[in-house]
Parts: C-alpha cells; structure tokens; sequence
C-alpha cells in the first residue's frame, strides 16, 4: 500500500548536499509508488514557537501566522514524515528546529504521523560528530510515538555538490523505496 510522505529540508542553500540526498531519497520513495510532498523549510520564514499554549484553547490552531500556516493541513493528508537537514553547529538548522517546535499544537491536533527518518550531511570527517543530533532525533520520535525508518547521516562534505557520487545517496534512495 503507497504511504503519503511529508520531506522536510532544512538548508537554506539552493541545491546543496541536502537537497541533493532529499532527491535521492524521493526518488527511491517513488519508485515505491509513494506519493511524496517536499517542504524546503530552510528557505521559509518559519518562526518558533513561543509557548502561549493559544493552541490548546483553539483547537490545535497556532496563533502565529506565516510560512507554516498552511503547512499544517499538509501535516494532516501525511503519514510518514522525513527531515533532511545539512548539521549546523552540530545540530539539524535552526529552520527545522522551528519548524519542530512549531508542530507542539500536535499535542491537540494529533498528526497521524506514524513513521518517520532522518537524513544528513555535514562536513567533519568524523561521522560521530553527528550522534546528539541522531540521538535528539531518536528522543523526540520515540516520544511522539513514530517510528524510526532509519538515519543516512554523510560526513566529509562541505561546498556545494560535494556529496555527488556519495555511496549514502544510494541509501538514501534505498531507505525512501523501502517504504511501502
Ligand atoms: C552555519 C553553519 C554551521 C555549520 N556547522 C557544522 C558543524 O557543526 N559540523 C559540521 O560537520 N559541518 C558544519 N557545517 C557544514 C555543513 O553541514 C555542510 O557544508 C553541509 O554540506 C551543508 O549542506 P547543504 O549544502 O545542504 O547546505 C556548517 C555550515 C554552516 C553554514
């Protein structure tokens, strides 16, 4: 049976590593018969959350009003959701951390996300670098009670394009068709 997957990138760099392991993954979840939708977060004015709990009042309704408004009906059609994000000071960006945060109205709306992954590059060459970022990732999905599909995290990658010909865009590709 075909799954409706929510990616949600969060470089602000157009067509950059992240964008290019998101494509990998897309076409992989495609090729599944998958019907995937693509947020690029990191290019949007997505503000954070800032705890006034208007949300539980109203229904799950967020009182703020921008790029992630109309995000939330898409949160509703999907139920697998995938971040792709390039590690910024050791964690995903900012763009998707707000965007996270932004899904707290979920504890009233109730998404019906039930499975989720996360996708990653960033430049150190030690690929333990990125584990507070994976182990936050597998915390906050445990704890909303998704389950994790899997993690491709890509070190040693730095400018632009770096990341093409990267062995981990076959996985990428791979965890996307293996969803069905
Ligand atoms: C503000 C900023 C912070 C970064 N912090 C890290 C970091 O902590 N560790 C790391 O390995 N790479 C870091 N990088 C490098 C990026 O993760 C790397 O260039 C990545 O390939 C960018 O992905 P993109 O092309 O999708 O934007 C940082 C880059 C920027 C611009």
């Amino acid at each position: 049976m075909s799954k409706n997957i929510l990616v949600v990138t969060g470089s602000p760099r157009v067509g950059g590593n992240s964008d290019i392991l998101a494509d990998a993954f897309i076409k992989g979840a495609e090729s599944a018969g998958n019907t995937v939708s693509r947020i690029n977060a990191g290019r949007m004015k997505i503000s954070g959350c800032i705890g006034c709990e208007y949300c539980f009042e109203h229904e799950g309704t967020c009182c703020r009003k921008d790029d992630m408004t109309p995000i939330y009906d898409m949160l509703m059609e999907n139920t697998v959701l995938i971040y792709v994000s390039p590690i910024y000071n050791f964690e995903v960006t900012s763009q998707i951390k707000a965007f996270q945060d932004r899904m707290f109205c979920g504890m009233v709306k109730h998404f019906p996300i039930k499975q989720t992954a996360f996708l990653t590059v960033f430049e150190d060459k030690d690929p333990t670098i990125v584990e507070p970022a994976v182990a936050r990732y597998r915390k906050s999905s445990a704890y909303c009670g998704w389950e994790d599909l899997g993690v491709v995290a890509v070190h040693g990658t730095y400018k632009k394009g770096a990341i093409v010909g990267n062995s981990k865009l076959d996985e990428a590709y791979r965890l996307g068709a293996s969803i069905v």
